[in-house]
């Protein structure tokens, strides 16, 4: 591990770690990312460009409980590559200097987003001449070269995101694989351990612990066993934790959870010899009752069953919320509430006020046994 990656990741954690000292401040909770280092987790979030930017008041939240940032969609190829030859890092340098300023470290999401749903149009239009395999090896190799040497302070990246189909359990075909095959996801993981020696690599998917979610699990876990008998570097299984309500059905969603099916694949991945990372955690309140306090305790209540059985894995390295306010979550615009009011997914309310989800957080950050702080791979002592 670089001298600079160490000092880094050490500003980080003695920032997690420094003594609160106005009165003010004393009387406040513990933040999120102290109570997370205390075990050895790191707790942070995902933020966009235009909240770093404009939002002081988010900003003020991301200080004060975060310890580590990750692009919510800056580091895309849609966001970083507006054709085959140029590379725009305008967004996503906004998060990464903000963080690094803040003594924050940051996650990278993602290498390769492998769903043609969010491929850009000229990548998945692309030409890949009379040597298919070639050319798809050398855009991907190259894009993945260039973004981590771009980025040299991230300490764990999702290389693939998402390649099983949650319907089928079967790996998604896109331009890159149909040209060169599914070796795609291999040069993928190979190419960042060489461009990101110190990174911990992940494989992250939003298999989930509800019913209904039975062949994507399954298909993830013969995804991972694939790569550990090919000797492929993967470090960590990314658990997304996108968890309550369903997106496009119209159950509760809140009591369908598969806690024995959903602890044995846990264990299945870890036996790999692999790690765990809460990398999008929010609970969707889409049909939750009206009433706020009811809404708000069920999502407490499911987040905070949800993280004490997650926590409860040592391998579990780093609790990451997909946003810490309501007003700015992704699932606003997303899949509305039959009552069309606004949602209640994340620890923070639309005036950033700190919800019962918060003090779930903070209840299972704190019962969470104590565990070695993250390892990086390539670390040398
Ligand atoms: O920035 C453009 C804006 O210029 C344009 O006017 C507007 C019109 O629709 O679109 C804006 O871009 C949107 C972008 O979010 C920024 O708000 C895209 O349409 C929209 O598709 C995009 O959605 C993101 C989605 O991934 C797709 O990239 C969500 O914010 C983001 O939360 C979501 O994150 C994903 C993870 O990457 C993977 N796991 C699931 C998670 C939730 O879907």
């Amino acid at each position: 591990m670089t001298t600079s990656r160490r000092s880094l990741l050490a500003g980080a954690a003695a920032m997690a770690a420094a003594p609160m000292v106005s009165r003010a401040q004393s009387a406040a909770p513990a933040a999120l990312k102290d109570l997370a280092a205390a075990k050895g987790l790191i707790f942070g979030s995902a933020v966009n460009a235009r909240q770093v930017r404009s939002d002081p008041a988010y900003r003020q939240i991301l200080q004060r409980e975060c310890g580590a940032l990750v692009c919510e969609n800056e580091t895309k190829w849609v966001a970083l590559r507006p054709d085959a030859a140029r590379f725009d890092f305008t967004d996503a340098d906004v998060i990464a200097a903000y963080a690094s300023a803040q003594g924050m470290a940051l996650r990278g999401h993602t290498l390769l987003w492998h769903h043609p749903q969010w491929f850009p149009d000229w990548l998945t239009g692309y030409d890949f001449g009379a040597r298919p395999a070639a050319e798809a090896e050398r855009i991907l190799a190259d894009h993945i070269r260039r973004v981590c040497a771009h980025y040299p302070q991230v300490f764990s990246w999702d290389v693939i995101n998402e390649t099983v189909d949650a319907d089928t359990g079967e790996l998604r075909e896109t331009s890159l694989s149909r040209a060169m095959g599914q070796g795609v996801l291999d040069l993928a993981f190979h190419t960042a351990r060489e461009a990101a020696p110190h990174a911990q690599l992940v494989y992250n998917d939003y298999m989930s612990w509800e019913a209904g979610h039975e062949k994507h699990r399954a298909g993830v876990l013969r995804l991972l066993e694939g790569f550990k008998a090919r000797g492929v570097p993967i470090d960590a299984l990314g658990v997304q934790s996108h968890i309550g309500s369903g997106n496009s059905d119209d159950s509760v969603g809140f009591d369908t959870a598969q806690e024995r099916e959903w602890r044995r694949f846990l264990d299945e991945v870890v036996g790999l010899g692999l790690d765990l990372m809460i990398t999008e955690f929010d609970v969707h309140d889409k049909n939750l009752p009206v009433d706020i306090p009811t809404r708000d305790a069920a999502v407490a209540d499911l987040g905070k069953r949800y993280l004490d059985l997650m926590l409860a894995y040592e391998q579990t390295r780093a609790v990451m919320c997909w946003g810490m306010v309501d007003r700015s979550s992704w699932l606003q615009g997303n899949w509305l509430r039959a009552d069309r009011l606004p949602k209640r997914p994340t620890p923070y309310d639309a005036e950033d006020r700190p919800k019962p989800l918060r003090a779930a957080i903070a209840a299972a950050l704190a019962a969470a046994p104590v565990r070695a702080s993250l390892q990086l791979p390539g670390a040398n002592g």
